[in-house]
């Protein structure tokens, strides 16, 4: 009976490892996320709509010809609010399993607060869509702030410049987990926090359109990341245990090189830059703190201007506890490498001069649509290197990677190259080095609105086209070459 209970064991555990291999792909929790991404001010359209409040690029779009290259307004884009099935449709063509969107807080809260009232319509149409994507059997990512801030709040006390902007924010945070929590389970608080301070609050490129690069920066980078916590903690107390999803942050950056590689101060400045772009946020997030080097040279700068204290404002002991750890993955924006050379600037020029960097590209480098993206492969595995090696290898997600030509032509083998080249240097990260890999956005799903460039750089693998008031859609060679691929993949994994 002794051999015989064995043998009962044996069987057990040898049905179990069939049950366990047989299991198909698609239904483990560990899958791989593929998919495409896209924004709300980008697609939707519809800006006035049905109870939506303006938003600060709304407003910026506005400004008579200064601020769009092409003077154009997302007032329509690509219909996304009217055409949200026959978005799901292309996704489910494409065969992606998952989809990010983000959601416009103003079509929300049209005044940014909850005591402002909230516009149920609003709310439904991302339920609409959200409901539509798991009927077809795409996961929903969603970003909360996808740069689309409610104008009232930019008006009343300038958005992201002061602090009374975090419990809106929270507020905003938790409507979105209560409402839409029981079905996305992946949320990003913010996407690309450089770029919206940098751009919108630094050199006035973006909305708002604000020019301080010397104090505004880094108050605002300092109130969005307190934001961040406190929405985190919010879900990590309130939601998570039931609704078991995750919660993140999208950063972007270059992985830079040094200018010259054989020297010492430049391969510190290459280091430096990036402890200036992702760190400024990735470590608050994963450490609790900035990072020394930021530190010690605004200290140091702000000191040589003659200034009382530091430029760089400091956390809180308990913000400093919010903030670490207060990311469940890691969400990369990665398109491009840049140069680093070392070169000491003044004391009054802020965010850019404190590094004391001069940054360039290699003029070998292929280009593309738009002058800051140059052809670099090798920038997305050795920037997945750095960051998990940074971070202890956490959970990351490529929620944005792709390229852009200025025609949006259908016949984009361009696009198909640079696919090709990125993703492999993606699965080698993860299969070679390691790196804890989790999913991958192509960016775009379609073409958009491409903020301050307008209509002027595609970054779509569908082309849409904006002299047909209809905005139809048709896929391009690199859509239905994405569409092998991971049909591809998904078999194999
Ligand atoms: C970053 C942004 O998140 C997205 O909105 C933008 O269109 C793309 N990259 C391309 O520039």
């Amino acid at each position: 009976s002794k051999m015989a209970s064995r043998m009962t064991f044996v069987a057990a555990i040898a049905v179990t490892l069939m049950l366990i291999s047989s299991a198909p792909a698609q239904c483990t929790a560990e899958e791989f996320l593929w998919g495409t991404a896209t924004s709300a001010y980008q697609i939707e359209g519809a800006w006035d709509v049905d109870g939506k409040g303006m938003s600060i690029w709304d407003e910026f779009v506005r400004r008579n010809g200064t601020t769009i290259k092409d003077n154009s307004t997302a007032d329509i884009a690509c219909r996304s609010y009217e055409k949200y099935k026959e978005d799901v449709q292309l996704l489910k063509q494409l065969g992606v399993n998952s989809y990010r969107f983000s959601i416009s807080w103003p079509r929300v809260l049209p005044n940014g607060t909850l005591a402002g009232g909230i516009n149920e319509k609003g709310i439904q149409y991302y339920v609409n869509l959200v409901d539509e994507l798991l009927a077809n059997g795409i996961q929903p990512l969603a970003t909360l702030y996808h740069w689309d801030l409610p104008l009232t709040l930019q008006n009343e006390f300038q958005g992201w410049e002061s602090e009374q902007i975090i419990p809106h924010f929270v507020d905003y945070a938790k409507l979105m987990f209560e409402r839409l929590g029981d079905k996305v389970k992946w949320w990003l608080t913010f996407n690309e926090p450089w770029v919206f301070t940098v751009l919108g609050y630094g050199l006035g490129a973006h909305a708002p359109g604000t020019k301080d690069l010397v104090n505004t920066v880094y108050i605002v980078s300092h109130n969005l990341l307190r934001a961040h916590a406190k929405a985190y903690r919010l879900y990590e107390k309130d939601f998570k245990p039931r609704q078991q999803g995750k919660v993140g942050i999208t950063l972007n950056g270059a992985y830079v090189l040094p200018k010259n590689t054989s020297s010492e101060l430049d391969k510190k400045a290459a280091q430096r830059s990036m402890e200036f772009s992702f760190s400024w946020y990735s470590d608050p997030v994963y450490f609790g703190d900035y990072p020394e080097e930021m530190k010690t040279r605004i200290g140091n700068k702000s000191a040589a201007a003659g200034l009382p204290k530091s430029r760089l404002p400091e956390f809180t002991a308990e913000e400093k506890a919010e903030l670490k750890g207060s990311s469940d993955f890691f969400g990369l924006n990665y398109y491009t490498s840049s140069l680093a050379e070392h070169k000491i600037l003044s004391n009054d020029g802020g965010y850019y001069d404190d590094q004391d960097i001069v940054s360039t590209m290699d003029p070998s480098w292929p280009g593309s649509g738009s002058p800051w993206l140059k052809v670099t492969p090798f920038g997305i595995r050795e920037g997945i290197k750095w960051l998990s090696a940074r971070y202890d290898n956490p959970p990351l997600v490529v929620t944005e990677n792709g390229v852009s030509d200025n025609d949006g032509t259908t016949s984009d083998q361009h696009r198909i190259d640079f696919y090709r080249e990125y993703i492999g240097n993606v699965t080698q990260a993860k299969n070679e080095f390691k790196c804890n890999v989790v999913g991958y956005f192509a960016w775009s799903l379609m073409d958009n609105f491409e903020w301050a460039e307008g209509y002027t750089e595609y970054f779509g693998i569908v082309a849409v086209d904006f002299n047909d008031p209809e905005r139809p859609r048709t896929l391009k060679d690199s859509a239905k070459w994405y569409r092998d691929f991971i049909a591809a993949e998904m078999t194999t994994q």
